[in-house]
């Protein structure tokens, strides 16, 4: 089974990420097998291309960096999602190809339609089985990843797409809404501005349901 969690800038993604692993370990015979990764970043390829990615200081063209993201999950899905699905491991990534039609489309501009099929080849046809949408409005996102960059000691606005302004965001984070939409079978949607227990427990009741748990 293949998991996705997608969401804009300081929805939360990681810390919900590591409470599903705390709690599927914590299952009878310590739960399914599981592979936790993300992108950009989730190959020894992809690391080298998230440091040119995520460099606010590079100037990058749309198109330069879209390549750029599908290059990353292109070997993403070779080298690692699609090996150990094959071997029966659960994988959840942190991002996968709706970040892209998301950002780049809805975001930046590119059109959508193109950006799915340019996708499908990336993927090779690989798509979620399910994907929980972190959703919430982008001024409470941005306020929480701007608190969190400066309790790690990072710029208050570090990276390409922090820097980038609130209007930005709310494409963003009205394009997920959009694209959720138009795939309702894949997507569930979480309300990530409700209080961390609350959301865990929407996400693990979302996954129980996948896993067919009781
Ligand atoms: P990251 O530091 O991993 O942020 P987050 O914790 O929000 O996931 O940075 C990933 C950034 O890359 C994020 O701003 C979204 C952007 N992105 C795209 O624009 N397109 C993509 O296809 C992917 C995977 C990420």
């Amino acid at each position: 089974m293949f998991i996705t969690f997608e969401g804009i800038e300081g929805s939360g993604k990681g810390t919900v990420i590591a409470g599903v692993r705390e709690w599927l370990r914590s299952l009878p015979q310590g739960g399914p097998p599981l592979f936790c990764t993300r992108e950009p970043g989730g190959s020894d390829l992809g690391r080298e291309l998230r440091a040119l990615l995520l460099d606010a200081r590079r100037s990058i063209a749309p198109e330069a960096e879209l390549f750029l993201y599908l290059a990353d999950r292109a070997q993403h899905v070779r080298g690692h999602i699609r090996p150990a699905l094959d071997a029966g491991t659960v994988v959840i990534s942190d991002r996968y190809a709706d970040s892209t039609i998301v950002y780049q489309g809805y975001g930046r501009g590119l059109d959508v339609e193109e950006l799915f099929r340019l996708n499908v080849m990336a993927v090779g046809g690989l798509w979620p089985d399910l994907t929980l949408l972190m959703d919430l409005p982008p001024q409470t996102g941005l306020a929480r990843a701007r608190a969190r960059n400066l309790r790690e000691g990072l710029e208050v606005a570090e990276g390409r797409f922090e820097a980038e302004n609130l209007a930005f965001h709310q494409r963003v984070r009205d394009g997920y809404l959009a694209w959720a939409g138009r795939h309702p079978g894949r997507f569930r949607i979480v309300d990530a501005a409700a209080p961390p227990k609350d959301v865990l427990a929407s996400v693990k009741a979302a996954l129980a349901e996948a896993f067919g748990l009781g």
